[in-house]
């Protein structure tokens, strides 16, 4: 029989179909959340975003004009890894981007990305594919006050407004950071909860939706749980806030910051990468940032530390404090980190969405699709299983767009339906 396969193998037309169908669903019907502000106050916020093709770390940095460095911490990949800012990071990598979100005509987003243009370029690849959705074509024609969006000269330098949201820092009075998270087509919002341990009601307060609904290429404000710093007003990295897991670099490469995965303090140190830094040893003491030490007295434990009190006009600030804690603290612990990753669990994209029982306790998904070197690039890909059965077998490993358009289908079927009635 000639025709055994057809699943496996999309014709161009109808892959230019599905194609279409899916650019008609995120343009028509795309939503994002908007954070209404006023007044010049700029705060810490996060991208999700998803790597379009083998890049270089210092190419992802260079997409948003940041220092690799920032984004390697951002991860809780080790920096101290060899030729770390060369290493290639593999097509579909979900990183988390930190940026600055400011306040531009009375809403929330992030004006601080430029690009520039290279052949082949048109607006809808870099806004889908560069820009992993997180921007749509004609938010950047519109920040560009671009006439004719089929021209477009190569080396023109693009802005490329980027959704952030700020929300006080806080989310139900607690330190937070948000997340801009574009859907993807296989999500749910209970996966989404589960994913980054918050909970629908949580996820629908921030968004303010009226149902749990969510389509492929909306873009959410996750809040991620996060250590908060109280740096003057004058230091350069005020509102410096880290997530539960992660790390920041701050003070010129200097200081080195930490989130949990105990308690969410801020835990500032000496970095490893520290070259000529100004002191930081706390004034009348031998202590250096990070250190402290703790006396066992009848009242409770006597705890002197010296911490990080932000970078002002090129010096680190120090603060030599003692306080009494009913126990010793143990040895300070740290968020594990991992090693560049060189492939992809693929947990978002192909795996099925947890059941709807696993609400809010995010015990079944991994919290990150982070990880080390593990061998062959397509071990990353779970095999794809459901109602397609043995073609699913046959195709997956081969040809990944059709795993995709496969695992897709229901998705794409119940949007035509929809369309059409
Ligand atoms: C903003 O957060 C601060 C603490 O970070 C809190 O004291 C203040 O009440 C919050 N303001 C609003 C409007 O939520
Ligand atoms: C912070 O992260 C750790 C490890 O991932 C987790 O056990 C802990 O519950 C998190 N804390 C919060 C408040 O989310
Ligand atoms: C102080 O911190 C430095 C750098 O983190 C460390 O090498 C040193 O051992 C610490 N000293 C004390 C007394 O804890
Ligand atoms: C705690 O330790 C500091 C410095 O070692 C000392 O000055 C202070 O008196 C101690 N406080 C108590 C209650 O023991
Ligand atoms: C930083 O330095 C400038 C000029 O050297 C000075 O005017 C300013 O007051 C300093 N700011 C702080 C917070 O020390």
């Amino acid at each position: 029989m000639l025709n055994r396969k057809p699943i496996c193998g999309f014709s161009k037309t109808q892959f230019l179909f599905f194609t279409l169908v899916l650019a008609n669903v995120v343009l028509v019907s795309s939503k994002s959340t908007i954070e209404p502000c006023s007044n010049s106050d700029s705060c810490n916020a996060m991208l999700g975003y998803t790597v379009y093709t083998e890049l270089k770390v210092s190419e992802v940095a260079s997409l948003f004009q940041l220092d690799p460095i920032a984004i390697l911490t951002a991860n809780a990949i080790d920096i101290s890894y060899p030729d770390v800012e060369n290493h290639i990071l593999p097509a579909q990598l979900f990183l988390k981007i930190p940026i600055t979100c400011s306040c531009v005509d009375g809403i929330r987003k992030s004006v601080s990305t430029h690009y520039k243009t290279r052949p082949s370029d048109t607006l809808s690849s870099i806004a889908d594919s560069v820009y992993s959705g997180l921007v749509s074509a004609d938010q950047i024609r519109e920040a560009n006050s671009i006439s004719d969006p089929t021209v477009l000269d190569v080396g023109q330098n693009l802005v490329v407004p980027l959704p952030c949201t700020c929300f006080n820092g806080t989310d139900n009075s607690l330190p937070a950071i948000y997340l801009s998270y574009v859907v993807k087509p296989v999500d749910s919002l209970t996966a989404i909860a589960a994913r980054y341990t918050t909970t629908i009601t949580d996820l629908m307060n921030v968004n303010a939706m009226g149902s749990t609904s969510v389509k492929a290429g909306d873009i959410l404000a996750v809040p991620l749980p996060a250590c908060a710093s109280n740096f003057p007003k004058y230091a350069s990295d005020f509102g410096l806030i880290v997530p539960n897991g992660s790390y920041a670099i701050s003070a010129s490469h200097c200081v080195q910051c930490s989130c949990g995965p105990g308690s969410l303090n801020l835990y500032c140190m000496p970095a490893s990468l520290a070259v000529s830094c100004s002191s930081m040893q706390c004034k009348n003491s031998n202590l250096m940032v990070g250190n402290y030490t703790v006396q066992q007295t009848s009242a409770g434990c006597n705890v002197t530390s010296c911490s990080y009190g932000g970078f002002v006009n090129g010096t680190i600030v120090t603060t030599l404090s003692t306080f009494l804690q009913p126990r010793c603290p143990g040895p300070q612990k740290f968020p594990p980190i991992i090693a560049p990753p060189s492939s992809v669990i693929s947990d978002s994209i192909f795996a099925p969405s947890p059941a709807p029982q696993s609400d809010g306790v995010g015990s079944l998904t991994p919290r990150s699709s982070l990880v080390p070197v593990t061998g062959g690039s397509l071990t990353g890909l779970p095999p794809v299983s459901g109602p397609v059965g043995s073609a699913s077998d046959a195709c997956s490993l081969v040809n990944p767009l059709a795993t995709f358009l496969i695992a897709t289908l229901p998705f794409f079927s119940l949007k035509l339906i929809f369309a059409i009635l």
